[in-house]
């Protein structure tokens, strides 16, 4: 099979990483792709290379078009048409799907003016959080404590269509997985910390580590998952005409009342995806075309083990970060997967926010943590920046 994977990020790193252990596939070509990913994948630009399936590994594009444009010339995509990926690129719509079909989700309210807005508060008496509808590159959402907080989050986005939402408790778990329209196969859970810094502190950020599969999960809420919000929302897509072939991902929150949904993604999610994709065993690109070609039926995602991956960020990441510093101790043995970096030919030189992902497996959360650590401490670059504390709140077993 010949592939194209669409995008240049740690997830798009991931991704080549697993794909290009597939058997199935004789070439792959990535655009626009990374010095790192070239490791694995030809890079292209301008014309498309005659290939059998397109993955799309970024939600601007899936908002924008592409994966319509692409499946109109007759090629096989993964990834959501725009309509579906509005799951995503719109809250307001995403609220109403879920309203619409009866999905747990936070109480909202969707308006569109200041006036509105600060109208609508007194419905919020526990917090409320304030979301751009759109896409914002993670930096949409505000979750205010006080009511002079919700006020600030108001008056600065004074025009905009937003979503308010009660504010919520519990553990937040990651549920990611193929769907091909009619079913749902999914990934091993994983909970991000969104934080900056240690004890979830500081400003939040795309995320500086995460945890798979989510402490907080079990065959118990597994079960209540698959039939209170899997089911409804297949049920949903089916009945509002969204053929959905891509990554669903769920973001939940396990509150006392039962898991609601706080979000989807219509992508897979960065950095979730450097610390769930190495701990499939099974074929992921065959998967992968098999959820874009409308056919789960046959395919399982085999998945054993623990992994933690600890996000290297750049200094003044989130507000400022800043370029061009050279990372030393790269050490090509370890799982480290590259989400800013470019190469000068000699060295690995940092280039974005969050720069490298490292991944530590093991047959138990504890030990994929140490070994994550472990490899994340020889890497080395000025101004790094780094948690310390990516899954040591574990609950402590029973
Ligand atoms: N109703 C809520 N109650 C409490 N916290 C919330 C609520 N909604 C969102 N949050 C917090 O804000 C974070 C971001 O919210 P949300 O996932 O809706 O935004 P997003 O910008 O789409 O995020 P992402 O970049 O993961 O796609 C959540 O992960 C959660 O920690
Ligand atoms: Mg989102």
């Amino acid at each position: 099979m010949r592939v194209l994977l669409v995008g240049s990020g740690g997830r798009e790193h991931a991704l080549a990483w697993s794909i290009s252990k597939s058997p199935k596939l004789t070439k792959l070509y990535a655009s626009p792709g990374s010095d790192a990913i070239s490791e694995f994948a030809e890079i292209v630009s301008g014309d498309r290379p005659d290939v059998d399936l397109v993955i799309i590994g970024p939600e601007v594009p899936l908002a924008e078009g592409l994966a319509d444009q692409l499946r109109g010339e007759g090629i096989l995509v993964f990834g959501p048409n725009k309509d579906a990926a509005r799951l995503e690129s719109s809250k307001s719509f995403a609220k109403e799907f879920m309203v619409r079909h009866q999905i747990p989700t936070a109480r909202s309210k969707t308006v569109n003016s200041l006036q509105e807005g600060k109208a609508a508060l007194a419905e919020f008496t526990n917090g409320v959080v304030v979301k751009a509808d759109g896409l914002a590159a993670g930096k949409g959402v505000i979750v205010c404590a006080t009511r002079e907080e919700a006020e600030a989050a108001l008056t600065a986005k004074p025009a905009e269509c937003l979503v308010l939402e009660e504010y919520l408790e519990g553990p937040e778990v990651s549920l990611l997985g193929l769907c091909d329209g009619k079913r749902f196969l999914a990934l091993p859970t994983s909970s991000d910390h969104k934080r900056l810094l240690d004890g979830d502190r500081g400003p939040n950020t795309g995320g500086m580590g995460v945890i798979a599969p989510a402490p907080a999960w079990n065959e118990a809420m597994r079960a209540r998952v698959e039939s209170e919000i899997i089911q409804p929302t297949l049920l949903g897509l089916a009945k509002d005409g969204l053929d959905y072939r891509g990554l669903l991902y769920i973001g939940l929150m396990l509150t006392p009342e039962g898991p609601k949904v706080l979000e989807y993604n219509c992508r897979f999610g960065d950095p979730e995806t450097q610390a769930v994709l190495p701990l499939l065993q099974s074929d992921l690109l065959q998967a992968l075309a098999a959820a874009a070609g409308g056919d789960l039926s046959g395919e399982e995602l085999r998945a054993s083990g623990c992994a933690v991956t600890v996000v290297l960020a750049s200094e003044g990441y989130p507000s400022k970060p800043i370029s061009g510093r050279l990372i030393s101790g790269l050490d090509l043995e370890e799982l480290v997967f590259h989400a800013g970096t470019r190469n000068n030919g000699d060295h690995w030189i940092t280039n974005g926010g969050r720069v490298l992902g490292v991944t530590g497996l093991g047959e138990t959360h504890a030990q994929a943590r140490e070994r994550a650590y472990h490899a994340a401490n020889k890497i080395n670059f000025d101004g790094r920046q780094m948690r310390s504390d990516i899954g040591a709140a574990l609950p402590t077993p029973a």
